[in-house]
């Protein structure tokens, strides 16, 4: 039977039952082959028993037991601060700057830009305030506002700040140094991490999935924040999960004890430069880091955990990552042909003002609509250009394709449509999709756009039932569900799931940001109907598979709640 950390045989209860060969296997005598298809049946079994159906949600707390919550700030107790300044007001850029074809010119790279970097990314953008209690917001958003992600920097050679492996302290806005040492390198990285029990205390099983997705969005506030100053993001990705781990001090155990630990997740190199940089070599910079000086002992979230998830922990260790030695150039993963450049788009706003404004909505208005072509602009958005943010950093071709339930869009009938993100998918979902659908082509959509309408229906209660009866699903001008091309993606390897979740995030994260820059609002929605959205469909098997919601439409703002800036609590207006 297999073992869980915690000595459980959680799947002996499992609704997908692994299969008895897989169960009997001891991975330490496997071939590589067969530990990898052992994990990837774990990814597969962790996903189906994560579901939320009618009637049924994955496991998660009866109650939510608020002595346990999770503090939202990670510190590093013994490791030395470097305050960074709040200097993101003070650019003199526009949103609508962050696509124009002759660029930004770029910020030099010193202790001020990384606070800018940092402080429009993983930044505070605002609290709230109802009565007696009191939240923050950030520029990324997050499921529950529980933030797992933690974010690091790698500085080697940065004006103004020494060497070394900090940590973010975003309540603070200030740099932990975790590790003194002398990189093989020289230039900037920036690493991100999940904190799994922050979404796991309210969410049970299915938090894992909300982790990965708030990678994706934090992947992408990272590349909207380096735009702003002219700067682009590479993704890393023949870093190995351990790799990472080791680099941001996070398989330190002596550092975490009694402590949450952190996964690791992603490693990015920001291009500061016109001519780009080097990527640094891996044993090379691993090494230097773990003979570097570390200091800092990582803060206890929550004194007691109810339970653990340890369908979670299987996850992680299934999902993870090995080092691989793949890291063909963006363009050659591209199967798509040439794109025109995105449309302008009007839209005044300085670009730091934008990003800290994105807000999640509570409700929406039910009556609003949006023109057809802000809604093309806003799909455009989300194709893969090697120009243009913020898929200019994802390394493979696109393999989340949008639903779309559209309800208050001009020039276009409510009902169910399709956006196909490449031309493969389309084919592929054509074969895979109910036949009686309609496949029409849209009133002036733009005709590189594989943008389809599939039925013409008032679709605004399905798609709140859908969204687990959540009234911002239909009283938007449309929501969404993104199909990922799951089966084929886990093919590539188990660790592909969580970048399934991550690219879903990425899409989250531009719709966010094009609604506000529409003068509408988004929302994420983590909380869906798996199968029935497939039945809807008529998806009969794994190939595709919902991973993700969104909504967008014009929000009802709360009058009761009063906003404070982001860094009130700093003395910062
Ligand atoms: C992955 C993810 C899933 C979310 N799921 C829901 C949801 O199901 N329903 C909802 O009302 N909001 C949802 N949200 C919005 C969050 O509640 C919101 O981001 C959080 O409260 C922080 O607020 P902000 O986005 O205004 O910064 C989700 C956000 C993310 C990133």
């Amino acid at each position: 039977m297999l073992k869980t950390a915690h000595g459980n045989s959680y799947f002996a209860h499992g609704i997908f039952q692994l299969n008895d060969a897989n169960q009997a296997m001891n991975e330490d005598q496997t071939r590589p082959e067969d530990f990898e298809m052992n994990a990837l049946n774990r990814v597969r079994a962790y996903h189906h028993r994560t579901k939320h159906g009618f009637g049924r949600y994955a496991a998660s707390p009866d109650f939510m037991d608020w002595e346990t919550q999770p503090d939202p700030f990670r510190r590093f107790a013994g490791a030395p601060q470097h305050t960074l300044t709040l200097a993101a007001d003070k650019l003199d850029v526009l949103y609508a700057d962050l696509f124009a074809p002759e660029g930004i010119v770029p910020n030099p790279l010193g202790k001020q830009s990384v606070g800018i970097l940092l402080e429009l990314s993983f930044g505070l953008a605002a609290w709230k305030q109802y009565g007696g209690d009191r939240w923050a917001l950030r520029c990324n958003p997050s499921s529950g506002n529980l933030h797992p992600t933690e974010a690091y920097v790698i500085t080697a050679g940065v004006a103004g700040l020494g060497n070394g492996v900090y940590h973010y302290a975003t309540h603070d806005h200030a740099l932990e140094l975790r590790c003194r040492f002398e990189p093989p390198f020289h230039g900037l990285l920036v690493g991100l991490s999940s904190i799994h029990w922050r979404e796991a205390w309210k969410y049970g099983e299915r938090a894992f999935r909300y982790c990965q997705h708030d990678i994706g969005h934090g992947l992408g506030a990272l590349r909207y924040a380096a735009a702003v100053l002219g700067w682009r993001v590479r993704l890393l990705d023949a870093w190995g999960d351990a790799d990472i781990a080791a680099l941001l001090g996070l398989d330190r155990q002596a550092d975490f004890i009694g402590a949450e630990t952190e996964a690791a997740d992603l490693l990015c190199l920001i291009e500061t430069g016109i001519n780009g940089c080097e990527e640094p070599d891996i044993d090379g910079i691993v090494d230097a880091a773990r003979i570097g000086a570390w200091t800092g002992k990582a803060n206890t979230l929550s004194q007691k955990h109810t339970s653990d998830w340890p369908a979670i922990d299987e996850a992680s260790e299934a999902s993870r990552k090995p080092r691989t030695s793949d890291t063909r150039p963006f363009d050659e993963r591209l199967s798509s042909t040439a794109l025109p450049p995105l449309a302008p788009i009007l839209c005044e706003l300085p670009a730091p003002e934008l990003i800290k404004q994105r807000r999640s909505a509570q409700a929406f208005d039910g009556a609003t609509a949006i023109p057809a072509k802000t809604l093309y602009r806003i799909l455009d958005s989300t194709l893969p250009r090697t120009n243009a943010l913020p898929f200019d950093l994802w390394n493979w071709p696109p393999r989340v394709h949008p639903v779309l339930f559209v309800h208050r869009v001009v020039g276009l009938p409510p009902g169910v449509y399709i956006f196909c993100r490449s031309a493969e998918a389309e084919s592929a979902l054509r074969a895979a999709m109910k036949k009686e659908f309609l496949w029409e082509s849209c009133e002036a959509c733009p005709s590189h756009l594989r943008f389809f309408r599939l039925l013409r229906v008032n679709a605004q209660q399905a798609a709140a039932t859908l969204s687990c009866q959540q009234a911002i699903a239909g009283d938007s001008a449309f929501s969404l569900g993104m199909l990922a091309e799951f089966e084929s993606g886990l093919g590539e390897g188990p660790w592909v799931y969580r970048r399934l979740f991550w690219e879903c995030g990425l899409v989250g994260q531009t719709l966010y940001l094009e609604a506000e820059a529409a003068g509408v609002r988004g929302t994420g929605i983590g909380c869906f109907f798996d199968d029935p959205v497939h039945e809807l469909l008529g998806l009969a098997d794994t190939a595709f598979q919902s991973l993700y919601h969104f909504t967008v439409g014009s929000a009802m703002v709360d009058d009761r709640l009063q906003t404070l800036p982001g860094y009130w609590h700093l003395g910062s207006q």
